[in-house]
């Protein structure tokens, strides 16, 4: 199918050209939690540092659980948005105390940690569990709307309802967590917002946006 293809070509655009992440290629659930919440209000360059020192100092929640609440805080120093580390720091007693160390392996599970939303579950719940739950932010927006041209004002609950729907009958029940990957990639890396090289696009020849030239307004955005 379309969505087969779709699919197929994200996942190999990716193959070739893999941001080689410290935290790819893994499938502890910790380790993939501990960098999702850096990388929630945070570019990748400023949040790898931090990330090498959280998993340094805490490798896995029981350490992240055990450590006074003032030495988290101070770890994130310079991150910005302390509610992070201070749900980081509660997830992790609750996870070690309340649950018995046994980190939540699902995405609705993963949904009740404070500080998990449907874009962290998703990726936790694909990278370490390979569940085909779809993550979808921004890039992920721009990527669809762009291919299958759609027009809906990303700023709304309509909108993510819509694409999140999209996303998950794209993802392959048989390497979803690739596929995240392979979209994160290629929206940050190819498909990026302003002038976009096009001819190095695979996908081109049956992205909506390129054949009918509506690149440059696609996504739809309406300030509010
Ligand atoms: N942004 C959010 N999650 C990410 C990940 N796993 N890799 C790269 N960028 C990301």
């Amino acid at each position: 199918t379309e969505n087969q293809a779709f699919s197929t070509q994200i996942i190999s655009w990716y193959r070739s050209n893999p941001r080689e992440l410290p935290w790819r290629g893994i499938t502890d659930p910790y380790k993939i939690w501990l960098s999702e919440i850096i990388l929630q209000q945070t570019r990748v360059a400023q949040g790898l540092p931090y990330y090498y020192a959280f998993s340094e100092a805490y490798p896995s929640v029981k350490e992240l659980a055990l450590a006074p609440e003032s030495e988290v805080l101070r770890l994130w120093q310079g991150l910005g948005y302390y509610s992070r580390a201070r749900n980081l720091h509660s997830c992790a007693k609750y996870i070690w105390f309340e649950l018995d160390g046994k980190f939540p392996d699902n995405y609705q599970d993963l949904l009740l940690l404070k500080g998990v939303g449907s874009y962290t579950a998703a990726a936790i719940s694909s990278f370490a569990f390979g569940e085909a739950k779809a993550v979808v932010d921004g890039n992920v927006f721009r990527v669809l709307a762009r291919y299958f041209g759609i027009a809906t004002d990303i700023g709304t609950g309509k909108a993510k309802k819509e694409f999140e729907a999209l996303a998950d009958q794209l993802i392959p029940k048989s390497n979803p967590g690739e596929f995240n990957q392979a979209m994160m990639d290629f929206g940050a890396r190819l498909c990026i917002p302003k002038n976009p090289d096009c001819g190095l696009c695979p996908l081109k020849s049956t992205c909506f946006a390129f054949q009918k030239g509506l690149v440059k307004e696609l996504p739809v955005k309406i300030n509010k």
